[in-house]
C-alpha cells in the first residue's frame, strides 16, 4: 500500500512541478488546490459543454437533419471549427495539417507570411425585399442601423418610405447567380423571402428552385448565415399547393445540406401586417390581429387541445414580429440553426 502510494508520488510529482514552473512563468496562479480544482472540473464537465449563450435556445421539434452536435455548433458559430466527417480525405487532410511536419520549422521561428485581410461580412442581402415580408425585413435590418442590400427582378417598391434609399437594391434573377453572385463578397447573412402561388411548376420553380440556388451560391461565396422564410404545412392534404410545399421543402433540404451550421428555417402560417399593392395599403392585420391574439388567450389554448382540429391551426404572425426576428437570426451566431415554428420564432423576437 505504502509502497503503491509512493510509487504514483513520484509518477505525479515531475508533472506537477511542470505546470505550476510554466504556470508561474505565465504570471498564472498554480497553487495546487486551484490545479485539482480545474483539473477536477474539466473532468466533471461533459465534453460537449457549450458556452451559455447557446444553452436554452431549443432546436425546432422535428427539425430533420440538423442532428449534428450542438459542441460542433457552437464551436462553428465562434469561427474555429472546420468539422469534417471522420475517416474522409478532408479529414486526413485537416489533421495533417494541424500536426507539425519533422520538416517544418518550429512555431517561434516560422516567419509570418501577411496575407491580405478578407473583405469584412458586415451586410445583410435580402433576398426579395421588396415584397411584402422582404421590405419589412429591409425596413426592421435597416433601424437596426445594419447595411442593407436586397436582390430582386424590378428593383425598389414604388412607395417612397425613409428606409427605401438606405437600402442598396439589385437588380437581378435569383436564377442567374453570375448577374448578382459579386454582391455577396461583403455579405454576413442572407434572408430570403422568395416565393410565389401559381400553378404547380410555377410554384415548385419559384419555392423550390429559386431558393435552392440562392443557397448553393451563397454557400459557394462563403456566406454563413442564411434565414429561409419557408412556411407551416398544417396537414393540408397533399394535393392543395403541392407544388408550393414540395418547393418548399426542397429548399429546406438544400439549407441543411449547404448550410448545417448557420441556415434557419422560418416555418410561420399567415402572416399579417400592412401589404402595400401599388399605391394602395392592405391592412391584413385586421384579420390576423384578433386571430393573434386569440391564439395567445387561454382560447388559443382550448383550441390547440381540439383532437384532429387543434394541431391544424398554426397561429398568424405579424410580420414586423417575424421581420425582426429573422433580422436577429441572420445576424447573431448564438441563434442556433434548424427550423422555428411560429412560437419559436415569436420568442425569438423578444429577445
Ligand atoms: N405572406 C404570407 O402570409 C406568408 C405566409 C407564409 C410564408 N410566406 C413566405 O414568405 C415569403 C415572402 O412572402 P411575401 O408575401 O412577402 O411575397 P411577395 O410579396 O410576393 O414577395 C416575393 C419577393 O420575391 C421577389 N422575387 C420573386 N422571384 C424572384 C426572382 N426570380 N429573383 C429575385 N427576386 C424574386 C419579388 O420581387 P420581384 O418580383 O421584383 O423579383 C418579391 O420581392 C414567401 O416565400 C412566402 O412563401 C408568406
Amino acid at each position: 500500500m505504502a509502497l503503491l502510494a509512493v510509487r504514483k508520488a513520484r509518477l505525479l510529482l515531475p508533472s506537477f512541478l511542470e505546470v505550476s514552473g510554466v504556470a508561474r512563468s505565465f504570471g498564472i496562479d498554480s497553487s495546487p488546490t486551484r490545479l485539482i480544482s480545474s483539473s477536477l472540473i474539466s473532468r466533471m464537465l461533459p465534453s460537449h459543454a457549450e458556452p451559455s449563450g447557446t444553452a436554452g435556445m431549443p432546436l425546432a421539434a422535428g427539425s430533420e437533419g440538423f442532428s449534428f452536435a450542438r459542441r460542433e455548433f457552437a464551436a462553428a458559430a465562434s469561427g474555429q471549427a472546420q468539422v469534417f466527417a471522420p475517416g474522409t480525405e478532408a479529414a486526413d487532410k485537416a489533421r495533417s495539417a494541424s500536426l507539425p511536419s519533422s520538416s517544418s520549422p518550429p512555431q517561434s521561428a516560422a516567419k509570418t507570411v501577411p496575407a491580405s485581410a478578407p473583405p469584412v461580412r458586415d451586410r445583410l442581402l435580402v433576398i426579395g425585399g421588396n415584397g411584402f415580408v422582404g421590405g419589412h425585413i429591409c425596413k426592421a435590418a435597416v433601424e437596426k442601423g445594419y447595411k442593407v442590400s436586397s436582390l430582386n427582378r424590378s428593383g425598389p417598391p414604388q412607395h417612397s418610405e425613409s428606409w427605401v434609399k438606405h437600402v442598396d437594391w439589385i437588380r437581378g434573377n435569383v436564377f442567374e447567380p453570375p448577374s448578382w453572385r459579386h454582391s455577396l463578397k461583403d455579405v454576413q447573412g442572407v434572408i430570403s423571402c422568395v416565393g410565389a402561388f401559381g400553378s404547380y411548376e410555377t410554384m415548385k420553380r419559384v419555392c423550390g428552385d429559386a431558393n435552392v440556388t440562392a443557397v448553393n451560391t451563397a454557400a459557394e461565396e462563403g456566406v454563413k448565415r442564411f434565414v429561409f422564410i419557408s412556411a407551416a404545412d398544417m396537414g393540408l392534404p397533399t394535393f392543395v399547393l403541392r407544388g408550393y410545399f414540395e418547393g418548399k421543402r426542397e429548399a429546406e433540404r438544400a439549407i441543411r445540406e449547404k448550410l448545417p451550421y448557420g441556415g434557419i428555417i422560418f416555418r410561420p402560417s399567415f402572416i399579417h401586417g400592412n401589404r402595400r399593392v401599388g399605391s394602395l395599403t392592405l391592412p391584413l392585420g385586421l384579420v390576423g390581429s384578433p386571430l393573434e391574439a386569440i391564439f395567445k388567450s387561454s382560447a388559443g389554448k382550448w383550441v390547440h387541445g381540439l383532437p384532429l382540429v387543434g394541431p391544424l391551426i398554426v397561429p398568424p404572425i405579424n410580420v414586423e414580429t417575424l421581420a425582426k426576428a429573422a433580422v436577429l437570426a441572420a445576424k447573431n451566431n448564438v441563434v442556433p440553426p434548424g427550423i422555428m415554428d411560429v412560437w419559436q420564432i415569436s420568442r425569438l423576437a423578444e429577445r
